[in-house]
């Protein structure tokens, strides 16, 4: 039987949700992104669940969208993995979700963990957008929700060199809520998502509304923006030689196609 790319467990009002392709490093596959969309959608249907934690694993919380998915994959293919896009369901989610971190969480991977309502962060986390040595940007919020983060100065960095930052510096520029212990990240997250949940349910639902308004105006048109050049990027040869590279092992050689 296939494995499930997901996990999930029901602990009174606070579900989990546990990444589960560790081989591939937690890489968001569309069907892994599918899989993720349906459950969230499933607990905000479920009356019993208040809260939700989204994590990986020690090693990695998730290492991006899947190169080797879309290494393949044409503009035009990309297009249609996006109606409706996975993405766009996950953030949609009315019910709080915290993200545990722990290890990697780079390229979708921050950008999963951005589209999180709190980051809770394991010492050990390191966050990055490193679509740029793919020959790519980041396609899912990280253009946007980093921006937002942390500021223009520090995303322009971040996106522009693919430089991964320490659990500590992403607290210091806001990018996270807390940074814990390694050991202790998980029962930390749930101990949060435990607290949210013992609120007025219909309250924190309203709030986290609310304080998504707060720039959702620019958000949503600056999302289409950034996927827009996402996908043209699905044209060049830049991005062909960026992920062959990356399959390869070698350092890419860009030539502006
Ligand atoms: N997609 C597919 N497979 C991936 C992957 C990814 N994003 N990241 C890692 N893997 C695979 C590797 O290919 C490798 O597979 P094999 O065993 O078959 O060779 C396996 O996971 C283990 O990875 P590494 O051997 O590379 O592990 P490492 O410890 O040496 O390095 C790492 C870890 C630094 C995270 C490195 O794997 C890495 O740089 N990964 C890619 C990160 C990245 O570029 N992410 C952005 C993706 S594009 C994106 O996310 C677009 C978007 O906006 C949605």
């Amino acid at each position: 039987m296939e494995e499930s790319n997901i996990l999930t467990e029901k602990d009174g009002p606070v579900a989990t949700i546990t990444l589960n392709r560790p081989k591939a490093l937690n890489a968001l596959s569309s069907a892994l992104m599918n899989e993720l969309a349906d459950a969230l959608e499933g607990f905000d249907a479920d009356d019993g669940i208040r809260c939700v934690v989204l994590t990986g694993n020690e090693r990695v919380f998730a290492a991006g969208g899947d190169i080797k998915q879309m290494s393949d994959s044409t503009a035009a293919d990309m297009v249609k993995r996006e109606s409706p896009s996975p993405w766009r369901r996950v953030a949609k989610t009315r019910k709080p979700v915290v993200a545990a971190v722990s290890g990697f969480a780079l390229g979708g991977g921050c950008e999963l963990a951005l589209a999180c309502d709190m980051i809770v962060a394991s010492e050990s986390a390191q966050f990055g957008q490193p679509e740029i040595d793919l020959g790519i940007i980041p396609g899912a919020g990280g253009t946007q929700r980093l921006t937002h983060a942390i500021g223009k100065a520090r995303a322009m960095e971040m996106v522009l060199t693919g430089r991964r930052v320490e659990a500590k510096e992403a607290f210091e520029m806001g990018m996270v809520t807390k940074v814990v212990p390694a050991e202790s990240y998980l029962e930390e997250a749930k101990e949060l998502a435990r607290t949210v949940a013992s609120k007025a349910p219909l309250a924190a639902q309203l709030a986290k509304d609310a304080v998504l308004k707060a720039y959702d105006g620019t958000l949503d048109a600056g999302l289409d923006y950034e996927r827009r050049n996402f996908l043209v990027l699905f044209s060049t040869d830049d991005k062909e030689e960026g992920m062959a590279a990356f399959k390869e092992k070698r350092a890419p050689n860009f030539e502006g196609k």
